[in-house]
């Protein structure tokens, strides 16, 4: 087995090796003067499982995970595994409006063209592992994000909305507290609204938990709601740390006690590592 890893995601591909006991594969990653990418692998992996390790955010980075799998499959491996920490385009994941593409289905036709199998941590909706035409499996990062969090003392775990308070309520489970959701309503790509609700969390230590930080506008005005109601330490958690445009400014000027996120977009928020929880994906299906 070879482990590959894409400029997204040296750090995972790197803890992947390790925990797997695998070599990682020596590649070569540049750019031609026009800007277009150069791939070519330098190990003979020929015969060799391969698992080609690349989130795909932001566009670029799905550019350099086709040419991989083609380097890789040019290279006779016996057989492709994709992992993409984050999914990128996998909010887009039906047709909202007539007319618009499905664009996580589009981006899981393309790598599925050269991939055994693909895994993702904590898709956005679960059904966008239908769009693959190999098998696709994903896995989660909430019990790290939670044991990160139990070291806090946290007294309730929130998800920002209702169709995410299932997340909130596992987090919880693990932390020993309780859960509950505050009511958001997205008005556009930027803005939303949390409506008013008692949380009884005056004086309480709370932990806010989402799949995505995109451009902190859940999290903010999230933020500004729990300070309303009296929290003491709010700290925000998510799986994948986006942090598009003045996301950061937006959440720290909103005050927050503490944000982190997982590695499957580096950042320096990626205090939580995600490369165990994909490798015992890879190890259940071994045995
Ligand atoms: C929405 O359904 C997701 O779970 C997140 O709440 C959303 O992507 C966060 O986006 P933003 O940071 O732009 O508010």
């Amino acid at each position: 087995m070879y482990i590959v890893g894409g400029s997204a995601s040296k750090t995972i591909a790197e803890d992947l090796a390790k925990i797997l006991n695998q070599p990682l594969a020596n590649v070569t990653i540049k750019r031609f003067p026009d800007d277009e990418l150069y791939i070519r692998i330098l190990d003979k992996i020929a015969g060799e499982e391969v698992i080609i390790v690349q989130t795909t955010y932001p566009d670029q980075n799905i550019i350099e995970l086709l040419l991989l799998q083609d380097a890789v499959r040019e290279a006779k491996a016996k057989s492709i595994t994709v992992v993409a920490p984050y999914f990128g385009y996998g909010r887009q994941d039906k047709k909202f409006q007539e007319g618009e593409a499905i664009s996580a289905r589009a981006i899981a036709k393309l790598i599925s063209t050269n991939a055994e199998r693909f895994i993702t941590v904590d898709p956005h909706k679960d059904h966008v592992l239908n769009f693959f035409t190999s098998p696709a499996q994903s896995c989660s990062a909430l019990t790290e994000i939670a044991a990160y969090i139990k070291t806090k003392h946290i007294d309730v775990v929130l998800a920002p909305d209702k169709g995410a308070a299932e997340r909130a309520k596992n987090v919880a489970k693990i932390v020993g507290c309780r859960y509950d959701h505050l009511d958001k309503t997205r008005i556009d790509g930027e803005t939303v609204t949390i409506q008013s609700k008692n949380l009884d969390v005056e004086k309480k230590n709370v932990a806010i938990i989402d799949d995505i930080i995109s451009t902190g506008g859940t999290m903010a005005q999230s933020v500004k709601e729990l300070k309303k109601q009296g929290a003491n330490k709010i700290i925000l958690a998510c799986t994948h740390g986006l942090f598009v445009g003045t996301a950061k400014e937006k959440i720290s000027s909103a005050g927050c006690t503490e944000l982190v996120s997982t590695d499957t977009i580096a950042s320096e928020f990626s205090n939580v590592h995600v490369a165990s929880s994909i490798a015992d994906v890879i190890m259940k299906s071994k045995k």
